[in-house]
């Protein structure tokens, strides 16, 4: 395991898949290094790879609105996706993109050792759930894997194209809201 240093340091030389050639900048992960929550969306947008960080266009506004209903916001979560680097035209990662670069986010977990993770959207939700996890049906459920509580929200972008996602999202924040008092994770 690598520390913060090194760890974005190798991020930012990564060379690992074919996302390096296109890519304006890595986009490694926000937020405080101890915090008790993490959010982990798919992969940087056009606006997240000219800035560098996550969720700064129009899915991170709504995903800024989202957490503060929950008082939640970019000074109390960690903030990461599973790819650190755009697929062009905001395809989903390929799974050996996202092979080559799940090390660098389970490194990242396990400096933070979240108490909760809340993965944003199916492509999150399957890669750190499970393969055959289906968002439409199993959005909003709880499951505790190596001491971490996880769950899934339907992706900001989503939620962005079709309103009618927005009720059970409400709902879903309500609990994590719920969980957050549970396990006593610090906000
Ligand atoms: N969508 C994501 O999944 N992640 C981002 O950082 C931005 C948009």
């Amino acid at each position: 395991m690598r520390n913060w240093e090194e760890l974005e340091q190798m991020c930012n030389q990564c060379h690992r898949c074919q996302l390096c050639q296109t890519r304006n900048n890595v986009v490694f992960g926000v937020g405080p290094k101890n915090a008790d929550i993490m959010f982990i969306g798919e992969g940087p947008g056009e606006q997240e790879d000219f800035k560098g960080e996550p969720f700064v266009g129009a899915a991170g506004k709504l995903l800024d609105d989202m957490l503060s209903i929950i008082d939640l916001g970019r000074h109390n979560c960690y903030i990461a996706n599973i790819v650190k680097c755009r697929p062009p035209g905001n395809r989903d990662p390929k799974d050996e993109e996202q092979d080559a670069c799940i090390d660098y986010l389970r490194n990242q977990v396990s400096l933070i050792q979240p108490k909760i993770i809340i993965c944003l959207g199916r492509v999150a939700a399957k890669r750190i759930i499970d393969p055959d996890f289906r968002i439409t049906r199993e959005h909003g459920t709880w499951y505790c894997k190596s001491g971490i509580w996880m769950t899934a929200l339907y992706h900001p972008s989503a939620l962005l194209r079709d309103l009618s996602k927005r009720p059970d999202t409400f709902e879903d924040l309500l609990e994590i809201r719920k969980k957050i008092r549970e396990v006593h994770a610090d906000i």
